[in-house]
């Protein structure tokens, strides 16, 4: 956001400001509008659909390319038993309401937090019945008709399909990409060459059915989410990378603060957090500051940034430690941008139990350990008599049992019940033996930051937003900008179009982003660009024709530079690569 440059239009706030610009040109709007729309879908036009893609590959330059995390890419629908053994079919559920009248369905948390002042916090505390009294006592009635409002329900917010033509195939829309990492864990280990620690990243469209999705691009129907699930060994907990953003700060408003209804953030660095015990994992710590650092390179200064602790009852059921970042807009105050829990085995535990597929993992000790363990050895001499044919059956039960309770048995009854076989003290061996333990196995633990590329999308542009006499300014950071460079020539005549044509070819070629525009005069397609974000203008005038040069504008400064048409690509890849500044791309001509 751009404080130093007023709303042109005092009146609107910046959502509505750039709603209307985005739906003017092209950034996106909202999907199905020949029908009438439906609420919660948007479409990226090209504008913005290149803007998404570069603040995708930020992540994956983060992530990916210099943290070395894999990336992968599985399906948006999965069979019932994967949300099921995940716990969200049972969790991931929103308490609403339905009008009387209207029949008009409402998040009654959100009523509460609008029309009541009960943060959500407080609200998802209550129980059913304490959200209706409150609807109740604070007289809420439907924001659309004024009626009343009925019963309650929690609402289950994924969406829900059939796999197939076979009713019984329930199948789920994802709300989250995790997910499927967590299924692929054994390949994906198998690909880590079986090391811990190491991190996976998916980043594709998920589906949550918003009961009343009114945001714009914050609450979506359909969005992209980046899950980053992180596999570590709890036993050797250490982040090899924290030294690299040890001393960044990270304002934090603690649970203890918020219990005290305080909105006061604590500023601590990431070594203060690990040490004062704040946050508990380090690799948590880690992704914490990282995305700090990538909203920074998003545009979002680091003080309209903070993190939020989650109470006990706000976290999601499989997190033990949750922390949100948030980032101040204009209209909705704190949004949350990126969620980073710590799900521990929770997620592994739960597929492992229900597909019955071991994914624990094997962990060589550094040095063998000797082990005295109680041994029980069937003796089939004695078996074998006694259960003929069934004897190796007997014995298998037996080996499936607790070596402990059977020792116990025998010593206290003499004899112990596998099945409706009773096997006698002088039918096994019970002996303690020294073994050397070679390693164990463990279920790896997780963390994860988890972040919405609208929302992420959103941010950029209400902090690119800006105005300067009297227009629109969209200052994206330079490397995040959907067209690099505007190529124009002055008139369309006298060869300054055919020279122009062949600049932008040149840049094209050089892997540059640009866009070519000929029409109306040279101060209007200015305007155009500034108000699209375009990094740099090129204007070819009759001077370019006799000496090859041209003028490049600066979106921000609106400085102008003169540049040699040959020295253009070596100059604008430092540019684009941050290496030079404006001023250093040509002879100064107007600042
Ligand atoms: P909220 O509390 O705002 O509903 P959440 O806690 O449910 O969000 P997470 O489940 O942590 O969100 O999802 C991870 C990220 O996905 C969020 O930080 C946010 O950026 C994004 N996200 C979640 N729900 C939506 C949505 N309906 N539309 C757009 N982005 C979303
Ligand atoms: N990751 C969001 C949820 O599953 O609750």
């Amino acid at each position: 956001m751009n404080d130093e440059v007023k709303c042109a239009k005092p009146e609107c706030d910046r959502f509505t400001a750039i709603n209307e610009l985005a739906r003017r040109r092209g950034f996106f709007w909202p999907s199905f509008e020949i029908y009438g729309g439906s609420g919660g879908f948007v479409t990226y036009g090209p504008l913005g659909t290149r803007l998404k893609q570069n603040i995708e590959a930020k992540l994956r330059e983060l992530f990916v390319k210099k943290i070395g995390i894999y990336e992968m890419e599985s399906s948006v629908i999965a069979p019932g038993k994967v949300f099921e053994a995940s716990g969200h079919v049972d969790h991931f559920k929103e308490p609403m309401v339905e009008c009387q009248n209207c029949r008009g369905r409402f998040r009654a948390d959100h009523l509460l937090e609008e029309k009541a002042d009960i943060s959500s916090a407080e609200a998802e505390k209550m129980s059913l019945t304490e959200i209706k009294e409150e609807i109740e006592r604070h007289g809420i009635l439907c924001p659309d008709c004024g009626g009343k409002f009925g019963e309650l329900q929690r609402f289950l917010t994924m969406f829900e399909t059939t796999i197939g033509p076979y009713s019984g195939a329930v199948g789920y829309g994802r709300p989250e990409a995790a997910q499927n990492i967590f299924v692929e864990f054994n390949r994906l280990y198998t690909v880590a060459r079986e090391r811990l620690p190491f991190g996976v990243i998916q980043i594709g469209h998920a589906l949550r059915n918003e009961i009343s999705p009114r945001q714009g691009l914050i609450r979506l129907r359909e969005f992209t989410i980046a899950d980053l699930e992180f596999f570590f060994d709890p036993q050797e907990p250490c982040c090899h990378l924290l030294k690299e953003v040890e001393n960044e700060v990270l304002p934090i408003l603690l649970c203890e603060t918020r219990l005290k209804e305080c909105e006061d953030t604590t500023d601590l660095t990431v070594r203060e957090a690990l040490d004062r015990k704040i946050i508990r994992s380090e690799w948590q710590v880690f992704f914490m500051a990282m995305a700090k650092k990538l909203l920074i390179e998003l545009g979002v200064p680091a003080e309209k940034q903070r993190f939020i602790e989650k109470l006990t009852w706000e976290k999601a059921h499989y997190s033990s430690q949750s922390f949100d970042q948030e980032v101040l807009v204009d209209r909705w105050g704190w949004i949350e941008v990126s969620g980073h829990a710590y799900r521990t085995d929770y997620d592994l535990s739960c597929h492992m139990k229900a597909s019955g597929v071991d994914m624990s993992v094997y962990k060589e000790y550094a040095n063998p350990v000797e082990k005295e363990e109680l041994v029980v050895k069937p003796i089939m001499a004695k078996l074998g008599p006694v259960y003929k044919n069934e004897a190796s059956k007997v014995a298998a039960l037996l080996a499936k049992v607790p070596v402990q309770e059977v020792a116990d048995a025998m010593q206290k009854q003499g004899y112990f019940m596998v099945e409706n076989y009773e096997i006698k003290t002088d039918q096994v061996d019970i002996s303690r033996q020294k073994t050397i333990v070679r390693g164990t196995r463990f279920i790896p633990h997780v963390v994860e930051p988890s972040f919405g590329s609208d929302r992420l999308f959103y941010v950029a542009l209400e902090y690119a937003y800006g105005i300067k006499d009297n227009r629109v300014v969209m200052s994206f950071p330079r490397s995040i900008a959907p067209v690099q460079v505007g190529v124009y020539p002055l008139m369309s005549k006298d060869g300054l179009d055919t020279k122009a044509s062949e600049v932008q070819r040149l840049l094209a070629n050089e892997g540059f982003m640009v866009e070519f525009d000929e029409t109306g005069s040279i101060g209007r397609r200015y305007a155009r660009a500034d108000e699209a974000g375009v990094q740099l203008g090129i204007t070819i005038d009759y001077e370019t024709l006799s000496d090859d040069t041209v003028t490049i504008r600066d979106r921000d400064s609106w400085q102008q530079v003169r540049c040699a048409i040959k020295d253009l690509p070596k100059q604008l890849h430092k540019y684009f690569e941050g290496k030079v500044n404006f001023e250093q791309l040509g002879s100064i001509i107007k600042s």
